[in-house]
């Protein structure tokens, strides 16, 4: 009986092995899988709140106040009927061409059609006297563009982020979301307004979240911010630039945190700094790209609620997959293989951020 003893007894140890070993492997490919699609900084961004102070009080005065150029072109009726989701579109002047693509696909749609969304474009004042009234021209025929008085150039995108929320603090009180993107991102209006028409709360700032970003501190970087516009040594967590989401009430309680000038030229990064001095954390959204493409197929257009880096024809073509007729069936792991397997950056395209 003896050795059947033993023999038994090693068996029981080595189940016990295996099984804490089995249990370590699927805990890590549980883990692994949860941070390569984004949940796991989904989850984490819940806990942000605790770091923050309690939320500003509002004080309509000093909104008045805010030291902002004054608009030279605003789409007068656009937001009547206003929309769930207004999308800011930042853009330069000679971008045209993108504009139109986002015209003639997911910009098309209105505050009428299910996705309840309006886009306009924010830009500034061009150099050359031609792109100025080329400008005035494409805003007569389009009636979406807002324009405020300062030069259009990459150091002063952050007045521009600033001159859009504030556009629709004024003339778009009814809309509940906002959006801040580029000209070069895709938006699926259509499943983003749908998460968002879930979203009760009054003060909401979703993203991508970038995590304890140092101060860009050398003056070279196009990115440079001063110890006079930002002391701390870490940016506090702030969402990409290629897509963010605040609330209507959020952007008021933001706006009124902005100084009188000059801001800091990264415009995501400040609102990140303007959030943290409202007491809004961030919260993070898997379904919002990181830098570099997502795959280019209709599977990843249709989960992913913004896709970034494309070009006028690659805007063309992801409108057409996401409107393609038939089954609409995506794999179980959709979000994660669209996460996992992005293209490098195109040389010399230069994302905002
Ligand atoms: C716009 O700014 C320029 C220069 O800063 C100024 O000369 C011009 O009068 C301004 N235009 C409007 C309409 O405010
Ligand atoms: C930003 O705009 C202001 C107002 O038009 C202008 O004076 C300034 O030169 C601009 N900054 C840059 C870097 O273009």
């Amino acid at each position: 009986m003896r050795p059947i003893g033993a023999c038994l007894r090693l068996f029981c140890i080595h189940r016990r092995r295996w099984s804490s070993m089995f249990l370590l492997i699927s805990s890590l490919l549980l883990l692994l899988f949860l941070s390569l699609s984004g949940y796991l900084e989904e989850c984490l961004s819940r806990a942000l709140p605790i770091f923050y102070p309690n939320p500003s009080q509002l004080s309509s005065s000093r909104l008045a106040s805010i030291p902002l150029p004054p608009f030279l072109l605003s789409p007068a009726n656009a937001c009547s009927p206003p929309p769930l989701l207004l999308v800011l579109v930042s853009s330069a002047p000679s971008n045209r061409a993108r504009r139109d693509a986002i015209r003639q696909t997911w910009g098309s749609l209105s505050s009428t059609t299910s996705s309840s969304s309006l886009t306009l474009f924010v830009l500034a004042v061009p150099d050359k006297t031609e792109e100025r009234s080329a400008l005035v021209h494409e805003a007569v025929a389009h009636g979406d563009i807002i324009q405020a008085n300062f030069t259009d150039s990459y150091r002063n995108l952050t007045l521009k982020t600033l001159t859009g929320l504030l556009w629709a603090l004024k003339k778009c009180q009814g809309a509940r979301f906002l959006l801040k993107t580029d000209d070069d991102v895709f938006i699926n209006t259509l499943a983003l307004s749908a998460f968002l028409k879930e979203q009760h709360q009054e003060l909401q700032y979703f993203g991508r979240i970038n995590w304890h970003v140092p101060a860009f501190r050398n003056p070279e970087n196009r990115h440079y911010v001063s110890h006079e516009l930002y002391a701390g040594d870490y940016f506090p967590p702030y969402c990409s630039g290629i897509g963010y989401i605040l609330s209507l009430g959020a952007a008021r309680h933001l706006l009124q945190e902005a100084g009188n000038g000059p801001w800091p030229a990264v415009e995501d990064v400040y609102t990140g700094i303007l959030a943290k001095a409202a007491g809004i954390a961030p919260r993070h959204i898997a379904k919002i790209s990181d830098g570099p493409s997502i795959p280019h197929n209709s599977c990843c257009y249709r989960t992913m609620f913004t896709s970034h880096q494309l070009t006028p024809r690659g805007m063309q073509e992801a409108w057409n997959m996401l409107n393609e007729e038939g089954d609409h069936w995506c794999p179980p792991l959709t979000l994660l293989f669209c996460r996992t397997f992005r293209q490098p950056l195109d040389p010399g395209e230069n994302g905002a951020s």
